[in-house]
């Protein structure tokens, strides 16, 4: 519209136009629109779609585990000093609380009643459900009140108790559930093994050698409750891990045949074949009686009787297979140098060239403080339990360990499971 020979601007248009230039606005064209909208999507889906199940992208993750270390070093600088050692001295307590709500199927009831329920309703059905010596209710309501605090439970309206984002994990149909881990970790039996760790700094002793005279699997062998709750609790650990280490090492694809050595139940194998749905075959290889299990532990699973298992001893001779991908997870920690070389080369001496073997595992000074720190935790649960000569290793020690026994090109692969991939390849022509 013409006013007076001036063109008329409505109000809007005159606001707008004094924050964006004239020259400015008439350089934006609706392409320039659509392509910034475009772009903007692709990278917000980029952060945020998660490859298989709740895996964060590495966007992501690395985002999370800087948030996470500031807010760890914030809190260090902000809780008080003599805070920080009352707490750390009763940590274990916490660790208890834990384990006493587990052991008592307290996730498991809420989770299947669908409804927060109070200290005198839990103790009803627990006791209905253990049929075992009635609990002292004021001592569970204590337990319960302290996990509240614990962010195990959270306590709902009128007194009543409910499960939490991190008791989730604690019910035994999750699909990554981690109760079987807790009960192992966090159980009497653990208890009994960190304490003996005082004895250990002095004879150099793993925390099992110095309770039961013997190291774990020898005892394994003896106590079949024992190795129940130990398998189990290894297996959640696995099935937590696996599909961080499966996406975060895409070369799986192009194996035909992978041989899991020491591959325990065969519970990391039968994720990495379910991932690739029938394009893989797979080998378990592992001590006799773990081999008598895994045939019972695989033959549940779909498509798990479709797994060879092959029964032997790694420190004394390798099978000749059809292998083309070697793993050993979770395996080198175990043994010594010496043992851990010789094998690697019994190892050696059934690939072929071309092959690759992957020593999937926590290597030290890899990841973030609060990766580091997690690791420190492990390398003490390691002193508890596992062999006394175990040992989390660097990078470069592996690497030098694979280099020995005749395996050469090593390189790393990062896992957003706090594991690594160390890929290497034999010298042989
Ligand atoms: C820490 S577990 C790791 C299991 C599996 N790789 C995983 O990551 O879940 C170590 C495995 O090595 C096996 N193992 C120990 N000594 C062995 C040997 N001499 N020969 C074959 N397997 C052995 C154990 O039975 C056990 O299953």
């Amino acid at each position: 519209m013409i006013a007076n020979g001036k063109p008329k601007v409505n109000v809007e248009g005159g606001k707008l136009a004094k924050k964006f230039p004239k020259n400015i606005l008439s350089k934006i064209k609706t392409w320039h629109i659509f392509l910034s909208l475009g772009l903007f999507s692709v990278v917000l889906g980029y952060i945020s779609v998660a490859p298989p199940t709740d895996l964060p992208s590495w966007p992501l993750y690395r985002l999370n585990s800087k948030v996470w270390q500031s807010f760890e070093n914030w809190g260090k600088h902000v809780k008080p000093y003599h805070i920080r050692v009352m707490t750390t001295a009763v940590q274990h307590l916490e660790s208890r609380a834990l384990y006493m709500i587990t052991y008592l199927n307290v996730p498991d009831i809420l989770h299947r009643v669908e409804k927060p329920l109070s200290c005198e309703e839990l103790k009803e059905l627990v006791d209905q459900e253990s049929g075992l010596e009635p609990i002292s209710l004021p001592f569970l309501c204590r337990i319960l009140h302290a996990a509240s605090h614990f962010d195990i439970l959270q306590e709902a309206h009128e007194h009543k108790y409910d499960l939490t984002p991190l008791s989730q994990y604690l019910v035994a149909s999750h699909p990554r559930s981690l109760k079987h881990y807790v009960l192992l970790y966090a159980g009497d039996e653990s208890l009994v093994i960190s304490t003996a760790l005082s004895r250990s700094l002095y004879s150099g002793l793993s925390g099992f050698k110095e309770t039961y005279r013997k190291e774990l699997l020898p005892q394994l062998k003896e106590d079949p409750v024992f190795r129940e709750i130990y398998d189990r609790g290894l297996g959640d650990s696995s099935r937590l891990h696996a599909p961080a280490i499966i996406a975060d090492y895409p070369p799986f694809s192009s194996c035909k045949h992978i041989c899991d050595i020491g591959g325990g139940m065969g519970s990391f194998l039968h994720e990495v074949l379910t991932y690739y749905a029938h394009g893989i075959e797979g080998t378990n290889f592992d001590l006799p009686d773990v081999i008598t299990n895994a045939k019972g532990f695989l033959k549940g699973k779909a498509d798990g009787a479709k797994i060879n298992l092959i029964a032997g001893n790694f420190t004394k001779q390798l099978p000749k297979t059809s292998c083309d991908c070697f793993i050993l997870k979770d395996i080198l920690q175990n043994w010594s140098d010496e043992d851990a070389a010789l094998i690697l080369s019994n190892l050696y001496g059934v690939v072929n060239k071309g092959n690759r073997v992957l020593v999937i595992e926590t290597i030290l000074h890899t990841g973030s403080f609060s990766e580091e720190r997690l690791k420190s935790l492990m390398d003490l649960t390691m002193m508890a339990f596992n062999p006394s000569h175990s040992r989390l290793r660097t990078e470069e020690e592996i690497y030098f360990l694979l280099e020995q026994s005749g395996f050469v090109e090593a390189q790393t692969y990062p896992t957003r499971a706090g594991y690594s991939i160390v890929e290497a390849f034999p010298t042989k022509s």
